[in-house]
């Protein structure tokens, strides 16, 4: 398992290695993670029939496997991200080409309404640390906060892959909230990361 920066380090060592490689995040992706989100969404609807699922801030690692999970699942997925801030199009291209329900919104509430999942991130990831008060400045506006809520399934929950930042991409009021399954997706990192390995090392 690999956790790091470039995908490419993590590409190359999967190319020589004569064991599968698992990636346990990368600026481009961060699949593991989406697999415990699923998993806490299918808990919480009983499948993925129907979902819709809305990604509110930066298009970034965690955006972008949530655009290949929605090509490979077929369920929906809106963006809302800041100008600048979209996902890679080399990722939401071709998921867009495949036919998959994935479109980019501008505004959190239009990608909110009706979502079953409502999710977010920290506006400056590992690694961007210097850019944090530009990117404060950038997603103003790009909040998960009642309001974004309100427009929401009346069963939505939220979710967050944490650490968050209270008061910037989400407010303590929804991380804390009845519709907040943020610790019960953080629990699930464990049971989906075991099921990997069963899933590599088994028979
Ligand atoms: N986008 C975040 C995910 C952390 C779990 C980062 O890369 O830092």
């Amino acid at each position: 398992m690999v956790r790091t920066y470039g995908q490419g380090v993590l590409e190359e060592l999967a190319e020589w290695s004569t064991v599968p490689v698992i990636n346990g995040l990368t600026d481009l992706l961060h699949p593991c993670q989406i697999l415990a989100d699923l998993l806490t969404a299918t808990e919480r609807r009983g499948g993925l029939d129907g979902l819709r699922v809305a990604w509110i801030g930066d298009g970034n690692n965690m955006a972008h496997s949530w655009i290949n999970a929605a090509r490979v699942l077929g369920f929906g997925l809106r963006l809302a991200c800041p100008d600048g801030f979209h996902p890679d199009g080399a990722i939401l291209g071709p998921a867009v080409e495949a036919g998959a329900d994935v479109a980019v919104a501008r505004d959190p509430a239009e990608a909110a309404r009706g979502a079953h999942v409502v999710t977010t991130d920290v506006w400056a990831s590992m690694g961007q640390e210097s850019e944090q008060e530009a990117r404060a400045e950038a997603f103003a506006g790009y909040q998960v906060d009642d309001r974004v809520m309100a427009g929401a399934d009346p069963d939505a929950v939220f979710l967050h892959c944490l650490p968050a930042h209270r008061g910037e991409e989400v407010t303590e009021a929804v991380l804390e909230g009845p519709r907040s399954a943020v610790w019960d997706e953080a629990e699930n990192r464990l049971h989906v990361q075991k099921a990997i390995l069963v899933r590599l090392l088994g028979p």
